[in-house]
């Protein structure tokens, strides 16, 4: 049985995914902006079923409820987590709310519901692809499916933090003291991300103490291979479909809405590497090289963490294929990419740089979907 994160959290009575909320306003109209994004339009909600996996504290849960589902039941096997969340809907009790503390694969219900939402709980579990299908189970035909990806493109930037920590600190005291030992380095990296709007310290604990050596990624074409039976491509955040074909041409059996999606992925999958540019498209065969470069870069992280050795030599030539793999379009993250090279090879954290802090990659995106009359 999978325990990702929900050993790490309970383990350590902690649940690091707050978000600020003190302008709630602000953090309104970011989830709708990310609505808006995924197609969906939030008076659309009023009345409707809602069950969503892994709310964390319930920060984003708030703007759902404030939504008004006519029912709206949400899943976590964290303690602390669900007491949270609990707390913050407290407010939403007149209507149907109910926080059920369970692990996502011994969840089971009779109903069916109009939209499923899982946010930032399957990329990082063990076996993410079972976990996907199992709540895929819960959409009713024609509702929607909301999941977050990420891959090893869109991770890179904070897989080699990772392992900027694995290269130069040796964990000790417990995970807050591990934490306030690599603030004074990765907060002014984080103070470049704009729109940031987690405490350093969650981020630190979340992304970067938290095991995950035995931990997978879930890409947007992973998703789209796994649900493509049952399930049509809607919408994204970041947007990057595009489908020029007229709407009365569109029918049949197989409308192709997944093969488009794919397309668009595969012609614009190097945005996923650096936040701070839109890119042109490019070849499909670029898109997948690049891909494949990303998964691999996840996987010696994973090795590294495990102890091989070995595998360090390994990266460092990976790196070298990517950056002159994307270094005529995305000239400044290759230099980014080759100064965290020149970082983890120097044998100093405390380096000079002038490119690394600055680079993030698009980290988590979401991918909605319908599910097919079948
Ligand atoms: C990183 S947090 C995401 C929180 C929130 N959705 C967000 O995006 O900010 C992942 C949440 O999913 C829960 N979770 C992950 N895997 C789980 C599992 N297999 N069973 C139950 N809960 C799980 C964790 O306890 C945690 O609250």
């Amino acid at each position: 049985m999978s325990k990702s994160f929900v050993e790490f959290y309970s383990k350590n009575d902690i649940s690091p995914v707050s978000q600020d909320i003190v302008d709630l306003n602000k953090h309104f109209q970011r989830r709708e902006s990310l609505f808006r994004s995924l197609g969906l339009l939030p008076s659309f909600i009023a009345g409707k079923s809602v069950l969503e996996f892994g709310p964390g504290s319930g920060h984003n849960a708030l703007y759902m409820a404030s939504l008004k589902p006519g029912r709206y039941e949400l899943v976590d096997g964290n303690p602390k987590g669900v007491q949270e969340t609990r707390g913050r809907l407290a407010a939403y009790s007149d209507s149907q709310v109910e926080v059920h503390q369970s692990l996502f694969e011994e969840f089971q219900t009779d109903a069916q519901f109009d939209l499923v939402w899982a946010e930032g709980c399957l990329p990082h579990q063990s076996e993410p692809l079972p976990l996907l299908d199992h709540i895929s189970l819960f959409v009713a035909r024609g509702g929607g499916y909301v999941v977050s990806t990420a891959n090893g493109i869109s991770y890179l930037s904070e897989t080699l933090r990772r392992l900027f920590r694995d290269r130069f600190f040796t964990p000790s005291g417990d995970v807050h003291q591990q934490a306030q030992q690599l603030k004074p380095y990765m907060a002014p990296h984080l103070q470049h991300l704009r729109g940031m709007s987690r405490p350093v310290e969650d981020w630190l604990l979340d992304s970067i103490i938290q095991p995950l050596q035995y931990r997978k990624l879930l890409s947007i074409p992973e998703v789209i291979a796994c649900l493509d039976n049952r399930f049509d491509v809607y919408g994204s955040s970041p947007r990057f479909l595009t489908d020029w074909r007229w709407y009365k041409d569109i029918v049949g059996e197989n409308r192709g809405f997944n093969d488009r999606a794919l397309e668009s992925y595969y012609t614009s999958n190097l945005n996923l590497l650096d936040y701070r540019f839109d890119f042109s498209p490019h070849s499909h065969e670029f898109g997948k090289k690049l891909e494949e470069l990303g998964s691999q870069s996840w996987d010696m992280m994973c090795r590294i963490e495990k102890g091989e050795e070995s595998a360090w030599q390994e990266l460092f030539l990976l790196l070298q294929e990517l950056c002159a793999h994307v270094e005529k379009f995305a000239p400044e993250t290759s230099e980014a990419i080759r100064e965290a090279m020149t970082l983890l090879q120097s044998g100093h954290p405390d380096m000079e740089l002038n490119h690394f802090p600055q680079w993030w990659g698009r980290g988590q995106q979401y991918l909605s979907l319908i599910r097919k009359n079948d």
